[in-house]
């Protein structure tokens, strides 16, 4: 089936990448969140985040405008009637994503996709509360989605072989690589990246390290592009909660614990790079 629009739901981080990135690929978007001025902003971050690459001469300014002309933003959901291909990127929790994938099967055509970039939630129970569960598929994109290049693709139990083969070409028509995973708590990404994470927010708890001396040394010791602190303030404190939270759920082993120091960040609102504060501060956006 072709696709010629795609519906994002949620304006935040991911769902502004994911945005961006369909447009670049000569997608229409329509655009979706909770008020008109969250969708002005998440519009604002797009057209910066387009305006970096005239700047550095990877589009056309008369790209830009193109791109930007292919995008409509609206606050009611039922305007998804219109896309062929739905990806939902709200806040990571699970009776959230439930009711919107009840309300995605209801507007969105039947026999059309509906993926979720959920971090760590079960495709195979979000897909249950829809009439279509074999349409239903994780669609992982990484962050910040311009830049990074997988997307881990996520089967539920019921999801078809036709509607994996879908998203895995859509992927690349994305220009992402997208690699197969299948549905346990975490699934590839999280079920490793979060434990690390957590740790060293514990190892900064205990007092083994300040934040950018454990950064620093696991940038340097190990090789990894940014340190799990700063890593977790760039993904947000919230998110990695939630996903902590479904591992410990999950797969029922308290080695998966979130860290009391991550939870009362999370509770005083220090939620990382996108609220200014987090285990760094952030000068305002
Ligand atoms: N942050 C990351 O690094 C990362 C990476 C991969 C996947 N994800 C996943 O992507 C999703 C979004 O994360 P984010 O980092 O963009 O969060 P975010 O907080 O930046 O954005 C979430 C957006 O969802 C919106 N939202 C909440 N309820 C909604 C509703 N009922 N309808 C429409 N919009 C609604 C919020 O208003 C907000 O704008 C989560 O499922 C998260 O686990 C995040």
């Amino acid at each position: 089936m072709e696709v010629r629009t795609i519906g994002v739901v949620g304006a935040g981080q991911m769902g502004g990448g994911i945005a961006q990135v369909s447009l670049m690929s000569g997608f229409r978007v329509l655009l979706n969140d909770v008020s008109e001025a969250i969708l002005v902003r998440g519009r604002a971050n797009i057209e910066k985040g387009l305006d970096i690459l005239v700047r550095k001469e990877k589009i056309a300014a008369a790209d830009k405008e193109r791109m930007i002309g292919n995008l409509v933003t609206t606050a009611n959901i039922s305007d998804f009637a219109s896309c062929d291909f739905a990806v939902e990127a709200a806040t990571e929790r699970q009776e959230l994503k439930l009711a919107l994938f009840r309300k995605l099967d209801e507007v969105v055509p039947a026999g059309r996709i509906l993926a979720t970039n959920t971090s760590s939630i079960s495709i195979t129970g979000i897909a249950a509360a829809t009439g279509r569960p074999e349409k239903v598929i994780g669609m992982h994109f990484m962050n910040p989605v311009p830049l990074m290049k997988l997307i881990e693709v996520i089967r539920g139990l019921q999801t078809s072989q036709e509607t994996f083969d879908a998203t895995m070409d859509l992927s690349r028509r994305l220009g992402k690589e997208p690699v197969p995973a299948n549905d346990y708590p975490g699934f590839v990404a999280n079920r490793i990246l979060m434990p690390m994470i957590n740790e060293a927010v514990y190892a900064l708890m205990e007092g083994v390290g300040k934040p950018e001396d454990i950064d620093a040394i696991m940038r340097m010791g190990a090789n990894h592009p940014m340190g799990p602190l700063a890593l977790a303030d760039l993904i947000g404190l919230d998110t990695c909660l939630e996903v902590l939270k479904v591992l410990q759920e999950g797969l029922g082993d308290p080695k998966y614990r979130p860290c009391p120091l991550l939870k009362k960040h999370v509770e005083a609102g220090y939620l990382g790079k996108k609220s200014g504060r987090g285990f760094y501060t952030y000068p305002k956006a």
